[in-house]
């Protein structure tokens, strides 16, 4: 990388980049509409980065109403959708920082948890997750197309401490 990259929001003349980049590193790929329908509903929380002026990853986010994956009260929860970074630019903390920013938008829409689906093989994503405090919460058996199983993995948000309760 020639330069610290940056990210800022999904804007819609980005699509043909980030339908690249998904086609060429996610087998799980969208019709054209996906990603604007998810860009309408969300678009604190659909992220691209950037490096020397050209796209080398994005997040992109649902918030969805449910019951709460920690106690059985209804919460609204952040579903990571897709996240991918260019091959050429991994290992760099770009992935975790696109993480970061699509929490950080769904916290936004009210999200108070997070998940994703994820290959049970997908060492580089799951490091990523467990770094950034989501843990395995179940096996979803032959989630995927071609019949590979998911870790169904889970992340609550982290109260601030409250004041007065915080160690000196
Ligand atoms: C998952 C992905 C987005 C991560 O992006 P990234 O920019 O490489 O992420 P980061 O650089 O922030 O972090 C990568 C971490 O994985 C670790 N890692 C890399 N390869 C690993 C491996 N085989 N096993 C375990 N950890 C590994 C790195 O050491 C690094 O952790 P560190 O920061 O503690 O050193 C990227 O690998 C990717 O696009 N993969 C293909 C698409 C994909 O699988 N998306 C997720 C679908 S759920």
């Amino acid at each position: 990388m020639n330069q610290p990259f940056t990210l800022r929001k999904f804007e819609p003349d980005d699509l043909k980049q980030v339908v690249s980049i998904n086609e060429r590193c996610l087998p799980e790929n969208y019709p054209d509409q996906f990603f604007m329908g998810l860009h309408y509903h969300a678009p604190d929380a659909f992220y691209v980065a950037q490096n020397d002026g050209e796209i080398i990853g994005y997040i992109m986010c649902r918030v969805e109403r449910g019951i709460s994956g920690f106690g059985r009260m209804p919460v609204k929860k952040g579903h990571i959708v897709s996240v991918a970074v260019l091959g050429t630019m991994r290992n760099k903390g770009v992935g975790t920082a696109l993480v970061n920013a699509g929490m950080e938008g769904m916290m936004g829409y009210g999200a108070s948890e997070f998940f994703l689906e994820v290959r049970k093989t997908n060492e580089e994503a799951i490091a990523v997750y467990e770094k950034l405090g989501y843990t395995v919460r179940r096996v979803l058996r032959g989630y995927y197309r071609d019949g590979e199983d998911a870790y169904l993995m889970v992340k609550r948000v982290e109260s601030e401490p409250e004041e007065g309760n915080v160690d000196e």
